[in-house]
């Protein structure tokens, strides 16, 4: 009885050490073959940020020829620095950058540089004085959305005085910069709009909602909600309702991203505007580096199409084909 037990056990280890060293070998090869992406994301702050993060993964998989680093920088610039340094020290293939503002980024983009390794940008844009230092970038018109928002609520609120309350992203974002400018551009040129309380709640709903509780607390008077993230505008929903009000009819909501809940929002008469940010750059980041890959040059600014959503054009059928 005890020998056969042995001899069982000797022909497991016999088998695991006979195949095992093979297979090793053979992954390590075919670990080899992989596209190294080391991708250092925002963060998690928002539903949009989430499903870019899980775009990037689903596109840069193993399966598509990729091994993909991701470092969450919890809404960090230094951090993001940081993880591109780290980058740089594994010989990484490739860099991609979902910057967190605009500045700050022309030392360590100079050392990616340096050290050969192409940088892709997405989502927001950076201000840097040599734009050879990354090799493209691909994101949103921010500032169209802004201004998609504000011809909106030129022809749908009409002469009435707008009262606005604003919630600003992160300061400093491309996300903020641009959807702020298209709102006070809107500002200047309409007399009865008038800012009564701004704040950045930086695209988190947690915020959103204490800002808003703050504003009505302080006696804040408005009547429109111009919330620069879906998150944020969630959360300033919340504390309506907490206040007793109605969001939709006592208050206009204006939010940008049109992620699925907030469109859902739209159907029930919460949410009267939402103009889309798309997050899905998975798919376009695999193929700038495919082109690249091929020694092709993708153009060095690419901005995706996008669209707004009200009652008027928005259906059951949109939302069940979006994937976010
Ligand atoms: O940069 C895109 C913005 O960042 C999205 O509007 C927001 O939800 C996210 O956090």
């Amino acid at each position: 009885m005890k020998k056969s037990v042995v001899a069982i056990l000797l022909l497991l280890l016999l088998t695991l050490s006979g195949c095992g060293a093979p297979r090793q070998a053979q992954d390590a090869a075919e670990d080899e073959d992989l596209i190294v992406v080391g991708f250092s994301q925002v963060g998690a702050e928002s539903d949009w940020r989430k499903a870019n993060t899980i775009s990037m993964q689903n596109a840069l998989s193993a399966s598509n020829g990729f091994r993909l680093i991701l470092d969450d920088a919890q809404n960090k610039q230094e951090r993001q620095i940081t993880a591109i340094r780290n980058f740089i020290n594994q010989g990484v293939d490739y860099i991609v950058l979902a910057p967190t503002t605009e500045r700050g980024w022309d030392t360590v983009l100079s050392e990616a540089k340096a050290a050969g390794i192409p940088v892709i940008i997405v989502d927001r844009m950076i201000e840097i004085a040599d734009t050879e230092l990354f090799t493209c970038w691909i994101g949103s018109d921010f500032r169209k959305e802004g201004d998609t928002a504000v011809a909106w609520m030129e022809s749908h609120l009409g002469d009435a005085p707008l009262r606005i309350l604003h919630l600003q992203g992160n300061i400093g974002s491309s996300a903020q910069i641009g959807r702020t400018e298209g709102l006070d551009a809107g500002l200047a040129a309409h007399e009865n709009w008038e800012m009564v309380f701004r704040a950045s709640g930086d695209f988190t709903q947690a915020k959103g909602q204490e800002l808003v509780r703050e504003a009505l607390s302080s006696g804040a008077d408005f009547n429109v909600i111009y919330s620069e993230n879906d998150n944020m505008a969630y959360g300033a929903i919340d504390a309506l309702k907490g206040a007793g009000l109605q969001p939709g009819r006592d208050v206009t909501i204006i939010a940008f991203d049109s992620s699925n809940t907030a469109l859902r929002m739209i159907l029930a008469g919460e949410i009267s505007l939402d103009v889309e940010c798309n997050p899905l750059h998975g798919p376009r980041v695999q193929a700038i580096i495919e082109q690249l890959e091929k020694g092709g040059t993708p153009p060095k600014y690419t901005y995706v199409e996008e669209t707004s959503f009200d009652a008027g054009n928005l259906t059951e059928d949109i939302i069940a084909g979006r994937g976010y």
